[in-house]
């Protein structure tokens, strides 16, 4: 279940966890509020090098100042995927056992996807647990990775391969924090919510999104407001009714298999997983029309609301042969068959289909001829 309101939306993930999500700008009063009602016994931020002047100078400051947090209480970690891994947990739980933390201390994420997972991790695991905030720094942290309580850490074998379901006490989106965000970064959330518009079977999230356009790169928008917090809903909709994926869940990796191989291939260095997953969108529309007999129109309303948003859809020269060695190592491959999630329209899915080799090949040939 969740509720929505005008800035917040209520997660009830079981009769004993439900949080809320507030979305807004400038709100700094009632997060520290909020912050100081969680009655910390002291509170840690794990947050990262690289965010813009307004997330020092402004966000930060104010929140070291108000929760009365000290230097030895912030651990920065470097940004970028390669550092949420296993090797930078060891610095970073010394330094919160070393200032003192228990049990009743609280662990405020602040940063990206990448921040939001690994000082989850280290919510979940350290003391056997404490409880943490999400405080989300990008469009697809803030749509995506905040929410659903999926915390892991990369290992060298492979990304988000050691992970814990812990799910936050409250999650903070300023929208404020968008100013400072990088084009590629946008890019990321957008195809996130791209993915929401096409499993959401109220099928209010698409037409809001195409509508809308050229709202949704602005983050002083209200109409970017409403597509987040949108966004937001349908993810805690899936979330509530399959906490632990053992099923329903699945369906949030709408695109994300040839993401991840592609991501894979290119040694997560080329693009942002945004880039990866708008093209991933493209092949799992000719795979569900190859399939599943997707109508065309759907794929066509699809590229229209991609293009629309300037996300690349093109095979980035690399081969179907090159990827299909990549998903062969995906975690949702079973007996070296990747399995994908699939539309059969807009807003109905199945997930777990089985697609072969030929098939792949065709919907990414197809994806190169159509787009190179
Ligand atoms: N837990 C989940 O359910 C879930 C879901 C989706 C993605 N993820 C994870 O999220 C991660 C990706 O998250 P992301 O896309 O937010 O990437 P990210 O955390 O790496 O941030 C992207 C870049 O934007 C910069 N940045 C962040 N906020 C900024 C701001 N306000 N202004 C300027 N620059 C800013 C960062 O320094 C970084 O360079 C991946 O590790 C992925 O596995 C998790």
């Amino acid at each position: 279940m969740h509720t929505l309101d005008s800035s917040k939306i209520n997660i009830q993930i079981s009769s004993e966890k439900e949080y809320d999500v507030f979305v807004g700008r400038g709100f700094h009063d009632s997060l520290f509020q909020k912050l100081a009602s969680l009655q910390a016994s002291s509170y840690f931020i794990i947050s990262q090098k690289g965010l813009g002047p307004f997330f020092f100078n402004d966000f930060l400051d104010q929140l070291k100042k108000h929760l009365e947090i000290p230097d030895k209480q912030i651990c920065m970690i470097e940004g970028g995927e390669e550092n949420k891994h296993l090797s930078r947990l060891g610095p970073v739980y010394n330094q919160i056992i070393d200032a003192g933390a228990d049990r009743k201390s609280v662990i405020l994420a602040v940063g990206g996807g990448v921040v939001g997972d690994f000082a989850g991790f280290v919510a979940a695991t350290i003391q056997r647990g404490v409880r943490f905030v999400q405080i989300p720094s990008t469009l697809l942290s803030a749509v995506d990775a905040s929410v659903g309580g999926k915390v892991a850490i990369n290992v060298d074998r492979g990304k988000n391969m050691v992970g814990a379901f812990h799910q936050p006490e409250l999650v903070y989106f300023n929208l404020d924090l968008l100013k400072t965000l990088p084009e590629k970064e946008w890019n990321c959330g957008l195809a996130e919510m791209v993915k929401h518009g096409f499993l959401d079977s109220q099928g209010q999230i698409y037409p809001f999104l195409l509508e809308n356009t050229v709202h949704l790169r602005d983050p002083a928008s209200d109409l970017l407001k409403k597509a987040v917090m949108d966004s937001i809903a349908f993810k805690a909709s899936v979330v509530a009714r399959d906490e632990k994926e053992s099923g329903l869940r699945a369906i949030l990796n709408l695109g994300h298999t040839t993401a991840h191989a592609l991501e894979s291939f290119t040694e997560y260095s080329r693009f942002s997983h945004g880039e990866a997953v708008s093209r991933g969108l493209v092949t799992m529309m000719y795979l569900s029309e190859e399939i599943l007999g997707l109508p065309e129109a759907d794929t066509k309303s699809m590229i229209d609301l991609m293009q629309k948003l300037n996300l690349p859809l093109d095979t980035a020269g690399i081969s179907a042969d090159d990827l299909l060695e990549h998903l062969k190592y995906d975690k949702k491959t079973v007996g070296g068959i990747p399995q994908f999630v699939l539309l059969r329209r807009r807003g109905d899915y199945e997930y777990g289909v089985k697609v072969s080799e030929e098939s792949f090949q065709k919907a990414w040939n197809r994806q190169k001829a159509q787009f190179g």
